[in-house]
């Protein structure tokens, strides 16, 4: 059975033994299904996680739906990482700091929190791949979305001096500063992004540009100090224009597909208790069809 599924078919019992599931619209192109199947087999818990489409005009049916079947929970992405906050019964700190919500939980008594584990995602990779990222520096963020939120809450986490951010649309910037600054998130001009790489010690493509069918960031990397690292959350391709640049330079890379696979791994933990292990060769494979 394929572990991509319609809402209907999860509602009408057609598709049985779903522990755990990802929600979306569409959600066909999701790989977290291919992550968290070996995850629990792994760790020998029954069950499937599922992709499941679900219309916005379906949304508010998700939860109780979702409660009755039994879930332990469910991954929340695109476009339904806001809109799904009314629907639930409680929200841990860093889901409203952010305003989104990727991972919902069912406790014993069927109440849902809503989680947000994509900051940690995005700060374990960058911690795995580069353990001595410098933090004597700010970072320098790019974009202003979802994923920009997500990579500062992350990053206000740490002992950095400050974190610098930069937008095409400045009003998008100032309020991720306001909104989750805390005083630490100071706005550059997206004209004068250029120059701040050279104060960076890390610089973060937040944005979709680099990605498969989009135009490249431009951002040139003249001024980076040597020891800098450049991270870029896009994935499809794995090694990004920002990031073959980089690495032409000889600065330290960090590619997207890790973020996922950590926010996975935080959700997992949230649902089963545990960090799950990653069979060898997993994540080798995932890359492989990125590359
Ligand atoms: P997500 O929530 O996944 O991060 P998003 O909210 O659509 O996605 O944000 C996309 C980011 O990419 C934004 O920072 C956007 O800049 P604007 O706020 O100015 O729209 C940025 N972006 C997309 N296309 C861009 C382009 N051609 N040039 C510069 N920035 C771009």
């Amino acid at each position: 059975m394929s572990d991509h599924v319609s809402f209907a078919d999860l509602t009408s019992g057609a598709v049985t033994g779903t522990i755990a599931a990802v929600i979306g619209h569409p959600v066909g192109h999701s790989l977290s299904p291919n992550l968290h199947n070996p995850w629990l087999a792994g760790a020998g818990i029954e069950g499937r996680y599922r992709a499941v489409d679900v219309p916005p005009e379906v949304l508010a049916g998700a939860v109780p739906a979702f409660r009755d079947l039994g879930l332990k929970g469910f991954n929340v992405t695109v476009p339904h990482k806001t809109a799904i906050i009314p629907h639930l019964d409680a929200l841990a700190p860093v889901a409203r700091q952010m305003g989104a919500v990727n991972v919902v939980a069912f406790d014993e008594a069927g109440k849902a929190t809503g989680y947000n584990t994509d900051g940690t995602g995005f700060m374990a990779h960058l911690k795995a791949s580069v353990p001595d990222w410098p933090v004597d520096r700010p970072a320098l963020v790019i974009g202003a979305g979802g994923a920009a939120r997500a990579a500062i809450v992350g990053l206000l986490g740490e002992p950095l001096p400050f974190v610098m951010i930069t937008n095409r649309s400045r009003d998008k910037a100032e309020a991720i500063a306001s909104e989750i600054g805390r005083g630490r998130v100071t706005v550059v001009d997206w004209a004068d992004r250029h120059a701040a790489v050279g104060g960076a010690g890390l610089v973060a493509n937040t944005t979709s540009l680099g990605m498969k069918g989009q135009p490249p960031l431009e951002l040139d990397l003249a001024a980076a100090a040597a020891d800098s690292v450049v991270y870029d959350i896009v994935y499809q391709p794995l090694m990004t224009d920002l990031l073959t640049r980089a690495e032409a330079r000889g600065l330290r890379t960090v590619t997207g597909l890790g973020m996922l696979v950590e926010q996975a791994r935080a959700a997992f933990r949230i649902w089963f208790g545990q960090l799950p292990e990653v069979p060898e060769g997993q994540i080798a494979e995932l890359e492989a069809r990125f590359r």
